[in-house]
């Protein structure tokens, strides 16, 4: 995978000629299992000829040499890093060659004194360097004030040992709290970006041995440190401090920020990676900032896999305080298809955190609309699970595709046993807040979000199973007309579907456009479409055109856009019929209904609103204003008196 944004480590190993650099090179490399590279090999031919016939390389000779080898070291540190072996002898030839590596850079100097490099220069066979060329390297070495001298004099494999324990012992540049099972698995991709990670996990009871273990089965990577002491922990971490927490939503983050606080330092940053309230992540940015401290609330998706592989990554909060962790999340973020990470920086407050909402709004009605069409084809068209995996399969190879139909085509024939697992799963479906609280967020907007809500409540009413039990035992099942054209039901489900797909990400992206204008947060939706194209649960075919549309049409409703226009007035007649065949079979089908009746209700210009403006007139004189007359005016009537 092309990963174009990610941040990786490099390792140069530096010494005149003789020090062992390419041995010791070699072996880190083969420890750290990244690749090794020797500058040597890049020198060109009139330099080697030079060297080999005694002449000293002057900066001119290395200037093309040094200029091939950063443009190496940035292709490495883009790839997954390096070990580099080089001279690096004067602090501008170290200059040039990081100028395009945008990671940090360790350096490793291999120093030893003149008798032992000469002699282990003439023990050397076929190798175009003269020994006496020895002492203008020694001239030339401006020796780095930074990174770690090591002594020659031991062996190759105690200073790749020492190296290896320097590198442990080394601040980390990011800290974790929480190892649940997204925390590890974040840290592990923070890890295998070569990004220097501690994590820490409360020892609280029932989780005493997590860090042990956690570190014991990770024990093999150096540039990982796992801590249950908050002390320990912070003061394994660089300053300024960057410390995400992974920690359950609600109260678990107040409780880790009133032990973190007294102990960090203005300037410090905490990023909460959990899927917390927005309104929370606003109180919480304005409370850390009154320590100095930044907060920033980051909506992270992709569930386990994604954590570890690369999630989508929505971090809103102080622009300042991103900046300084943006290299970290873009380096453990999915990428979109032009190899760019699929992190942006949202906006301020909570703004992060709300877009993951929203995200996760949109989500609970994409997962009710699969379950919908499942239902039908199940019920309806009389089709087996094998089958309608089939389907799901078919049409997620086309303009349809999307992880969730991906994963539903994947889990629908899943046996135990003669049993299809499903068939065994218990029809009550759980929620963890995300979806409700969108609602709630687009009630206090103001914005229509049928589809999510539609999708909130119908996790509810398959919760009341108990309730339905006896419903359906005294109700009976609805007379179902026996006339299906399976061919038929199944062209018309697939129109539906793909209409009451964009409806629903209109609705969504409308619920984001709408808040953004209430809080001034300016949140580029073309943007974010593309953070979902990737990593997260919601991407899919359309979240890919969705990136265009939005940009070409950043202030339409995306329901006015030409593209969906067509779609829709093509598709709309297979949502129409769907929704009343199954409706007439007595299925609940609340998110095709939704969607219909969000797109009947947004295309008609004129609704049936007149009516519910009479009556509250007519019951509590609440007024109302007139088509005939300026909107500005309002208007009263006594309807007990009849003209
Ligand atoms: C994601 C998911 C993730 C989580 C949902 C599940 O984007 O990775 O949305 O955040 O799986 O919150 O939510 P419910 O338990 O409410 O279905």
């Amino acid at each position: 995978m092309n990963r174009a944004t990610a941040y990786r480590e490099i390792i140069v190993v530096l010494g005149v000629s003789g020090s062992g650099k390419s041995t010791i090179g070699a072996m880190l490399a083969k420890h750290m299992q990244v690749p090794f590279d020797d500058a040597d090999d890049f020198h060109p031919i009139v330099n080697k000829e030079k060297m080999a016939a005694g002449q000293p390389l002057n900066d001119e000779d290395r200037t093309p040499w040094l200029e091939t080898l950063a443009y190496h070291i940035a292709d490495r540190s883009r790839q997954g890093g390096g070990v580099l072996a080089c001279s690096a002898l004067k602090e501008k030839y170290r200059k040039a060659l990081v100028r395009y590596c945008s990671s940090p850079v360790r350096w490793v100097h291999l120093d030893g004194s003149r008798e032992l490099l000469e002699e282990r220069l003439s023990d050397r066979q076929g190798h175009f360097f003269k020994p006496h060329l020895l002492d203008s390297q020694l001239d030339t070495l401006e020796p780095p004030t930074y990174g770690w001298r090591l002594d020659i004099k031991e062996k190759p494999e105690a200073i790749v040992s020492q190296i290896i324990e320097l590198m442990k012992m080394e601040k980390a540049d990011f800290g974790l709290v929480g190892l649940g099972v997204m925390g590890k698995s974040l840290v592990l991709n923070l890890a295998s970006r070569g990004i220097a990670v501690s994590a820490y996990n409360k020892p609280r009871t029932g989780e005493e041995r997590v860090a042990k273990e956690f570190a014991a089965a990770h024990a093999d990577r150096d540039n990982l440190q796992v801590y249950d002491d908050l002390p320990q922990f912070l003061e394994s971490l660089h300053s300024p401090k960057k410390i995400m927490l992974m920690v359950s939503a609600g109260p678990a983050v107040d409780a880790v920020l009133d032990e973190l606080i007294p102990q960090l330092e203005p300037g410090d940053i905490v990023i909460d990676g959990g899927n917390s309230h927005y309104y929370d992540t606003k109180r919480r940015v304005n409370f850390l900032r009154e320590h100095g401290i930044h907060f920033v609330g980051c909506g992270v998706s992709g569930g386990e896999e994604g954590a570890l592989k690369g999630p989508s990554i929505m971090p809103g909060g102080n622009l300042d305080a991103y900046s300084a962790i943006a290299k970290y999340l873009e380096a453990i973020a999915a990428t979109d298809k032009n190899g760019r990470a699929c992190c942006t920086y949202i906006g301020e407050e909570g703004s992060g955190h709300f877009v993951k909402m929203v995200h996760n709004g949109i989500e609970y009605a994409e997962m009710q609309l699969i379950a919908e069409a499942y239902l039908l084809l199940r019920e309806r068209a009389a089709m087996t699970i094998e089958e309608i995996a089939a389907l799901f399969s078919e049409w997620n190879q086309g303009e349809l595709q999307s992880y969730l139909l991906e994963i539903s085509a994947e889990l629908l024939p899943f046996k135990e046993g003669d049993d299809y697992l499903v068939d065994l799963i218990y029809d009550a479906a759980q929620q963890k807040g995300t979806g409700g609280w969108s609602t709630t967020a687009a009630l206090d907007v103001g914005v229509p979000f049928s589809t999510v809500s539609e999708s909130v409540m119908a996790r509810h009413l398959s919760a009341l199973k108990p309730l339905r039990v006896i419903a359906a035992a005294k109700y009976g099942r609805v007379c179902v007309p026996d006339d299906v054209d399976r061919t038929s039901l199944v062209e018309s489900l697939r129109h539906a579907y793909a209409s009451a797909r964009v409806v629903n990400h209109a609705i969504g992206f409308e619920m984001i456009r709408r808040t953004s204008d209430q809080y001034a947060w300016q949140i580029n939706l073309s943007e974010l479409a593309r953070i979902w194209t990737n990593g997260c649960i919601i991407r899919s075919g359309l979240m890919e055109d969705l990136v265009s549309a939005f940009e070409k049409f950043p202030d339409t409703h995306l329901l006015l856009i030409d593209t969906y226009v067509e779609l829709l007035k093509a598709k709309r007649q297979g949502l129409s019929s769907t929704v009343a065949k199954g409706i007439e079979a007595g299925l609940s089908l609340p998110v095709f209904s939704a969607s219909v009746n969000y797109l009947n209700g947004f295309t008609a210009e004129q609704s049936s609103a007149n009516i519910i403006q009479a009556q509250r007139d007519y019951f509590g004189a609440h007024t109302y204003r007139r088509k005939d007359k300026s909107l500005d005016q309002i208007f009263h009537t006594d309807w007990t008196k009849h003209s």
